[in-house]
């Protein structure tokens, strides 16, 4: 994932899908449209099935397990997002039942379905986000033996960042996930060079927390 743009918001005032909306309206693509690194790392290691993608952006990472045979479904706030989502993996050729996206705001959805893995990478925002609530409420949707990996922004050094940062221990604590129906298999930073639009590089810490429901 690639930042380009960035300024001093106040949650209070901006609502989330006008203020994301606005972002996914300008020309150039926000984010890479490759898959997330950690995503495919992990992902590859597992059996393919149904997968849910929490904030799903441009729909990079639906459209790259759909593509590895994954039934993918991706949500996010921005109806422009889910656009160039679906634009892009009709693009790809990939059918509906492959990689399937949906508008809306996470923390209102009420998804019936079961996924035996839910990812949400860089699921955070510089304005409102009921960030913890929404990823508990997402972990029910996981069927026994599911996963939930979640890969997120933990360290942005020398480059000026409005998004909230999350820590491994941060995480697994805001989960708060019942250790008797979930067994933590990975909680922990991993660094990588990243090269912003204008070619500046920064070294970046991601938190990386991978849960199995047993
Ligand atoms: C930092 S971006 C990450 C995008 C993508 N996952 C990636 O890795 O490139 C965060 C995404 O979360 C979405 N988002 C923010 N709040 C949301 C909410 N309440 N419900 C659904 N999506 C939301 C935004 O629209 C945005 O696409």
């Amino acid at each position: 994932m690639a930042h380009h743009d960035r300024g001093e918001h106040s949650p209070e005032i901006i609502d989330p899908t006008q203020y994301w909306d606005d972002r996914y309206t300008r020309p150039d693509n926000i984010w890479t449209g490759h898959v997330n690194k950690v995503l495919a790392e992990v992902a590859g290691q597992l059996p393919v099935g149904r997968a849910l993608d929490l904030g799903c952006g441009e729909g990079g990472d639906v459209i790259w397990l759909a593509k590895q045979g994954w039934q993918a479904t991706g949500i996010d706030i921005s109806t422009n997002a889910i656009a160039r989502a679906r634009k892009a993996a009709e693009n790809e050729g990939l059918a509906e039942n492959q990689a399937r996206f949906i508008a809306g705001d996470l923390s209102e959805l009420a998804l019936a379905d079961e996924f035996s893995l839910v990812s949400a990478s860089f699921f955070q925002s510089p304005v409102a986000l009921d960030r913890f609530r929404i990823l508990r409420q997402a972990s029910q949707l996981i069927a026994p033996g599911g996963y939930l990996l979640l890969t997120s922004h933990a360290i942005m050094p020398h480059h000026p960042h409005t998004e909230t940062m999350v820590t491994p221990k941060e995480e697994v604590a805001g989960l708060a996930l019942d250790p008797d129906a979930w067994r933590l298999q990975t909680a922990e930073l991993r660094t990588r060079t990243h090269t912003f639009r204008n070619g500046d590089t920064a070294e970046l810490s991601d938190s990386v927390v991978l849960y199995q429901r047993l």
